[in-house]
């Protein structure tokens, strides 16, 4: 798998072709599941990072929006890195759904089965898991409270019918983490206290 130095030039590239909050998020995501990782003593924290930097490596094409998750699927498959190409796709799909996502519509309907069929190929590892806890925990800001960010993505996105079972399988996550650290998460990220409780968010 990439190292940490070439995951950041992958990510760098991506900023030039597509400046955005995405990349402070992804680096927020990565020092997130980096130290958790850390924290389990059974997790590789350089893999857990490399796999943070790059969930969102699709949106280095500007045209991307909602289908980052396919795009960044092919764009590492091409690169022979399948476990990233993996992360990439599993993100935004903690139930293992398809049609779990909000506003993700704008794949076709032959992308819509690839989805569906690379899902049902996968078996989710603790790496799975750990990056759709991170993605939940990080805005471009730093690290906040999951139920503040939840709150933020559904303020501008709404609800489907998943949306409850969803945010519940995520706090299992952030349950089935803390389990393997044996204390509160939050106490990685002291300064997410700050910035869940700031006036500016
Ligand atoms: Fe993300």
């Amino acid at each position: 798998m990439l190292n940490r130095k070439e995951a950041e030039q992958l990510l760098e590239e991506g900023r030039r072709s597509n400046e955005g909050p995405w990349i402070p998020h992804s680096q927020y995501v990565a020092l997130a599941a980096e130290a958790i990782a850390k924290a389990t003593k059974s997790l590789d924290p350089d893999r857990a990072y490399v796999l943070g930097l790059l969930h969102d490596i699709g949106k280095s094409d500007p045209t991307a929006q909602n289908r980052h998750p396919l795009l960044g699927y092919d764009f590492m498959i091409e690169r022979g890195e399948s476990e990233i190409a993996q992360i990439s796709l599993t993100h935004p799909y903690a139930l293992k759904d398809f049609h779990e996502t909000i506003g993700y519509s704008s794949y076709s309907e032959k992308e819509n089965l690839r989805i569906e069929q690379l899902l049902a190929s996968f078996s989710y590892t603790d790496y799975d898991l750990l990056i759709q806890l991170c993605d939940g925990l990080a805005i471009p800001e730093g690290i906040v409270l999951l139920e503040k960010r939840l709150f933020d993505v559904h303020l501008r996105h709404g609800f489907n019918d998943y949306t409850l079972q969803r945010w519940k399988r995520l706090i299992e996550i952030k349950k089935h983490f803390e389990k393997l650290i044996g204390f509160s998460l939050y106490d990685l990220f002291p300064e997410s206290v700050g910035l869940t409780f700031s006036h500016d968010f």
